[in-house]
């Protein structure tokens, strides 16, 4: 007895505020305090006509909706927040959610978008603020749609945007230029690998920046330029396979000047194995195995050391044999003196012969020289006998 009184109980509070008119759509659940109406699962193929003029909240989930287009919502001016999200909607064409002009939160995630027509996000009076595309572009030429789609859609009032999960490769340089009120970004589990400059332009109002969970190794001089032109804004970047190679060291060098607000406790080397999961910030030169610099220093510094180790033995030994000089120069003078009259002797002797040669009485005892010893002789004794 008890008990059935607290289902009852129980009853009569979930259904209260279940309004069963006549206005709900098949196959759907609206909710008059909240004006929300659901159609969650319901294998539904297109977006269910005749849905209440005074809902606020439209969730439709996990049906077959393959298209949307400007038929699918029509005078829903209450309309501020639509999910549509995991409904397999590969296309969707211009002008679809135009009649919306109070629609703020749009959540297309978990579809897969092949076919975005150029105007399918515009909205008079560019009410939008949110879009949510998490993982739901099926490929690359969606992407290229969707850049078209941005910039043809006038979203000036957008402020967040969400393109998590898409297998995006790159980024179409000023892809989010007419975005120009965009305060949160988010990028995540992309597999991008570069920023260009350009990639983020056209963003003055960009607070926060979502890169985490992406494919990038590093940061070229360009990438880290373009993310400081983004001023004091909080950047994202952990979960990447950052390479902690010398290449790296502009990046950590930004990492730890830059004025934005990074996640820098996340920002993690991958690799190389020795330093995997060694924070980026702070990280020194020498071990991201930026040696070669260095080791070339020390080589040319050694080489130095050797010159000059060389230089002064040698003045040491010739040092040294200055001092021998020195201490024996009194024997060096008597060796000189000696060796002067030993050549003195000598020259006496050639000059003896040349009075011998020059003697016609002894000419005949050196005939047999020929003329050429005696003209040396000659010679040597003037000089002889200059020096006398
Ligand atoms: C939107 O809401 C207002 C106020 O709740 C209501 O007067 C108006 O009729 C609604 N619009 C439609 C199309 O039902
Ligand atoms: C976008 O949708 C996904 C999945 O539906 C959700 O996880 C994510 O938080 C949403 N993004 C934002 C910015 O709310
Ligand atoms: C990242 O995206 C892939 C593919 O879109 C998805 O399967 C995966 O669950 C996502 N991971 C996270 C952490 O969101
Ligand atoms: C980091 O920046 C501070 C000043 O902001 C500077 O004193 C320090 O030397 C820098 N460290 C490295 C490793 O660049």
């Amino acid at each position: 007895m008890c008990v059935f009184a607290v289902w009852l109980f129980l009853g009569i509070l979930v259904f209260a505020p279940y309004f069963q008119c006549l206005e709900c759509p098949f196959g759907c659940e609206c909710f008059a305090v909240s004006r929300t109406v659901k159609c969650v699962s319901k294998d539904l193929l297109t977006v269910p006509q005749s849905i209440p003029g005074s809902a606020k909240t439209v969730i439709i989930t996990g049906n077959n909706i393959h298209k949307v287009g400007p038929d699918s919502f029509t005078e829903l001016e209450n309309v501020s927040n639509i999910i549509l999200s995991n409904n397999r909607i590969t296309e969707m064409m211009s002008h679809s959610f135009s009649s919306l002009i109070n629609l703020r939160f749009l959540d297309l995630s978990e579809n897969q978008l092949t076919l975005i027509h150029p105007e399918a996000l515009s909205i008079p009076g560019s009410p939008l603020q949110e879009l949510n595309l998490s993982r739901s572009l099926h490929n690359f030429i969606a992407l290229t749609d969707l850049t078209t789609a941005l910039r043809w859609g006038g979203l000036g009032g957008l402020l967040r945007l969400d393109l998590s999960g898409n297998h995006l490769a790159l980024l179409p340089p000023g892809m989010f230029s007419h975005l120009p009120n965009l305060q949160q970004l988010f990028l995540t589990n992309n597999s991008l690998m570069a920023v260009y400059s350009g990639t983020f332009s056209g963003m003055d109002h960009l607070e926060l920046l979502d890169l985490t969970h992406n494919a990038f190794t590093t940061f070229t001089a360009d990438a880290l330029q373009e993310l400081e032109n983004l001023g004091n804004i909080r950047i994202l970047l952990g979960d990447n396979p950052f390479t902690c190679s010398c290449e790296i060291s502009q990046f950590v060098a930004w990492l730890n000047e830059s004025r934005a607000q990074v996640d820098v406790d996340a920002v993690r080397c991958a690799s190389p194995g020795g330093l995997s999961g060694t924070r980026l910030r702070g990280l020194g030169v020498h071990a991201t195995g930026c040696v070669v610099p260095v080791q070339a220093e020390v080589a040319d510094l050694s080489l130095q050391t050797s010159y000059v180790l060389l230089g002064l033995v040698l003045g040491l030994v010739g040092m040294v044999f200055l001092f021998v000089l020195y201490l024996n120069r009194k024997g060096m003078t008597t060796w000189i003196i000696e060796m002067r009259d030993a050549c003195r002797d000598v020259l006496e002797g050639y000059h003896y012969r040349y009075e011998i040669d020059s003697n016609p009485q002894l000419g005949h005892i050196s005939a047999d020289n020929g003329g050429s010893p005696g003209t040396t002789t000659f010679r040597i004794s003037s000089i002889t006998a200059a020096a006398k």
